[in-house]
């Protein structure tokens, strides 16, 4: 196990640069989730850590350890990907032994590292199957699997779950959490999936074109977003942005306010509009309601309520949730 230490980490590919000026600590035991739109830079700076893409400029320290001329292997990492790529000829328990095989060692050790792992991961019963006799979200186990047994000191993986449906998405994001818990490893996992992030992160980075736009835990990155880009990437359904009128009266270029905190049917400075779309999800009923100056606003009401389209609503943002921003999209204190 050990902590990392990225000091003004960057690439260039020739004379484009892709990551500028990384600056992070990571704690020993961290689960630290990377989030970020496509092509922002989330792939390379775990290969980076990984040693699998050279570092271009800046330091990085494993465990104390200035490792940036290390090869993979003497770094002690194990990364997962997208595409996991099983051995389709041998069985479970062959893949997941596979990297302790090829190091010749013992019999013995390899089967109770493979039979540790397939017990965490709830593969004991599948060992003697082939992949191809899997479902998709035991085979991404497997490969998780594979990366456990070389008791890595950090585990990095990159959007493990994109190719599961929803719903072995969610249950493989919880058994992944689970498993951090009880391995206590360092893990860095990329996603774009900001609820994968909001729901797996001790701290998340939020990495955008290349720069960290902010680091911290959930709840600090919902309540306190540094940036109107955070504020409206962190948060499903996304944050609304007002400009104009509204904005103006509470002295900011851009009013924002999450879908969750409005008040519907309140009294006289309310604001009024029609409702263009219902999404009733049970536990949730989405309105979304069109506002002359405001535009079409996302209204998320907690249970089940009975508005249809075409009712016109009047809607009032509580005042003590909402987000106020400069014209550069920087926080205005309430
Ligand atoms: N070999 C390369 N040569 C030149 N540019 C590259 C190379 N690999 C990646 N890039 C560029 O670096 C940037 C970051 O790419 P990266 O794969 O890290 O993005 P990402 O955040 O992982 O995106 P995604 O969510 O789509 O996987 C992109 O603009 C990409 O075009
Ligand atoms: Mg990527």
């Amino acid at each position: 196990m050990a902590g990392l230490e990225l000091k003004k980490l960057s690439k260039a590919y020739g004379n484009v640069e892709v990551l500028h000026d990384i600056n992070l600590s990571i704690a020993d035991g961290e689960f630290i989730v990377f989030v970020g739109p496509s092509g922002c830079g989330k792939s390379t700076l775990l290969r980076m850590i990984a040693g699998l893409e050279e570092i271009t400029g800046g330091d990085l320290m494993i465990g104390g350890k200035l490792s940036n001329s290390l090869s993979p292997k003497q770094r002690n990492i194990a990364m997962v990907f997208q595409s996991y790529a099983l051995y389709p000829q041998m069985t479970v328990a062959e893949n997941m032994g596979f990297s302790l095989s090829l190091e010749r060692r013992p019999k013995d050790e390899i089967a109770r590292k493979v039979n540790e792992a397939a017990e965490a991961l709830k593969l004991g019963p599948y060992l003697d199957r082939k992949p191809g006799q899997l479902s998709g979200g035991q085979r991404q186990r497997v490969a998780i699997g594979r990366a456990i047994v070389r008791q890595p000191q950090v585990f990095l993986l990159d959007e493990p779950l994109s190719n599961l449906d929803a719903a072995l998405r969610s249950e493989t994001r919880v058994e992944i959490s689970e498993l951090h818990q009880r391995m206590a490893t360092t893990m860095i996992y990329v996603t774009h999936d900001q609820v994968e992030a909001m729901t797996m992160a001790d701290r998340i980075v939020v990495l955008n074109g290349g720069y960290i736009e902010q680091v911290g835990s959930p709840m600090e990155l919902y309540n306190k977003p540094a940036s109107e880009f955070v504020a409206g990437f962190i948060g499903s359904p996304k944050m609304n942005f007002v400009k104009g009128r509204f904005a103006d009266a509470v002295g900011a270029a851009t009013l924002g306010v999450r879908p969750e905190h409005f008040v519907v049917g309140a009294g006289d400075d309310a604001w009024e509009g029609k409702v263009t779309l219902v999404e009733r999800l049970g536990h949730d009923t989405i309105l979304y309601v069109n506002v002359p100056e405001a535009g079409v606003l996302t209204v998320s009401l907690s249970g089940q309520h009975d508005q249809t389209v075409g009712d016109t609503v009047h809607l009032k943002p509580k005042m003590e949730f909402i987000h106020k921003f400069t014209n550069e999209g920087r926080p205005i204190a309430a």
